[in-house]
């Protein structure tokens, strides 16, 4: 699906993006050896369009809060063990019935009409309220939640792009802030067993966090969990359309292994986080040139999947095929903490709307052309009308 990268892989594998301010590095090696390094390449301030993270006003206050994805090491290493316990496969295995309860009743419910939007009814819904679930989020709280979800993520393309944040965003950002802490505070004096409790409580000689450290740490999962999760959902539906023949081998054996497989060969073939920046630290002898100190470096992870030298035949959509290596997560020490969790989410979803709904296709007012969402680093449909 990236004609564009195939060349910049081709001829340009270092390339300076004017309109970014970033070097572009689109081979597998080069991307995977960025982020094995951090050293060389930092996680801390960023410039994206020549804006620092401050000057870019991104979420109101947060923009000067410490969270994982922003952070290095020693600082990064300390974050990661106190916020790690919470996503033990163990605790999300146990998540599977719910998953399975949560995915089977927004099928039927989607699919009792003859046409839908499959990002409404099921791609979009399903993630935001496992995370808010499993934060132990109030139900009487959880619309609120849903739609803090959607401005902050909307907020964070934009101000992005253009160092700004609407109203309506600060408002929801302020909103979320505030009710966090309340309920941190209140899960201080009274744990219950969900994921808020376990970080505002000590353990085993790993520390609590403060309630506003909570508050960025949810902020953070809202908006590295929900809409990626989203997107390889609408991605797996798309390929399988796609494909008919792949889709004919999932409905011949819709397992969940095979379900499995095909999120995993979508992870690859067309990765809903499609590259991620970092800044680097000193002069670098890569993709055939120089990269500056204090450079900004964008690496195109969605491009690296689709190396032929590490993947053979990249183009083919094949869930057969063997995904080892797919950098669509990360890779290093960022290596996505929500992994797991999509890698239960994601197959058990396919499965339940294999089991209801095997044979689906555009729906009439499905465009040739699909609408993806306005980011340039993460890529989905914005909406997927089926029948
Ligand atoms: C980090 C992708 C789902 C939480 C990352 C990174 C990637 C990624 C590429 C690395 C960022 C970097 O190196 O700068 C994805 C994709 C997902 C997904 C493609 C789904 C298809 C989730 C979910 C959660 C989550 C469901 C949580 C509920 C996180 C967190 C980090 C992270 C907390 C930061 C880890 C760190 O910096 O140490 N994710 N993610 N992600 N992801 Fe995910």
């Amino acid at each position: 699906p990236y004609p564009y990268f195939a060349e910049l892989r081709e001829k340009a594998p270092l390339f300076w993006t004017k309109s970014l301010q970033a070097h572009v590095l689109s081979r597998y090696e080069d991307v995977a050896y960025v982020l094995k390094n951090p050293a060389l390449f930092s996680s801390v301030d960023i410039r994206v369009n020549g804006m620092r993270p401050q000057d870019r006003n991104e979420l109101g206050e947060l923009s000067s809060v410490t969270n994982l994805v922003n952070s290095d090491p020693p600082i990064h290493t300390r974050l990661r063990g106190l916020v790690s316990r919470a996503f033990l496969p163990k605790r999300i295995s146990e998540m599977e019935p719910r998953v399975r309860e949560l995915s089977r009743g927004l099928v039927a419910e989607m699919t009792a009409q003859g046409e839908f939007d499959f990002m409404d009814g099921l791609a979009s819904p399903l993630p935001v309220t496992i995370i808010a679930e499993m934060l132990g989020i109030e139900i009487s709280r959880r619309r609120d939640f849903k739609r803090w979800s959607d401005s902050l993520m909307s907020a964070t393309a934009e101000s992005l792009r253009t160092g700004k944040m609407s109203e309506e965003a600060t408002r929801s950002a302020g909103e979320m802030f505030a009710y966090m802490k309340e309920i941190a505070e209140k899960r201080r004096l009274e744990p219950k067993g969900d994921l808020i409790s376990l970080l505002v409580q000590s353990s085993e000689g790993v520390e609590a966090l403060s309630p506003a450290e909570v508050n960025s740490f949810a902020v953070l999962l809202l908006i590295a969990g929900n809409e990626t999760t989203t997107n390889l959902l609408g991605n797996s539906l798309l390929a399988l359309i796609r494909h008919p023949e792949q889709y004919e081998w999932l409905r011949n054996n819709p397992s969940r292994e095979a379900c499995a497989a095909v999120a995993e060969e979508t992870l690859r073939y067309d990765s809903p986080v499609v590259g991620l920046m970092r800044r680097a630290t000193q002069d670098v002898e890569l993709g055939g040139g120089k990269v500056p100190a204090e450079s900004t470096v964008m690496v195109l992870v969605a491009s690296a999947n689709h190396d032929p030298r590490k993947f053979p035949n990249p183009e083919r959509f094949d869930p057969q095929r063997d995904t080892n290596g797919t950098l669509s997560f990360g890779h290093g020490i960022h290596f996505c903490l929500g992994a797991p969790l999509t890698r239960l989410e994601a197959p058990v979803a396919l499965q339940e709307l294999m089991e209801r709904a095997p044979r689906l296709g555009f729906a009439s007012r499905q465009p040739e052309r699909i609408d993806y969402g306005s980011s340039f680093f993460l890529r989905g449909p914005r909406s997927l009308w089926l029948r």
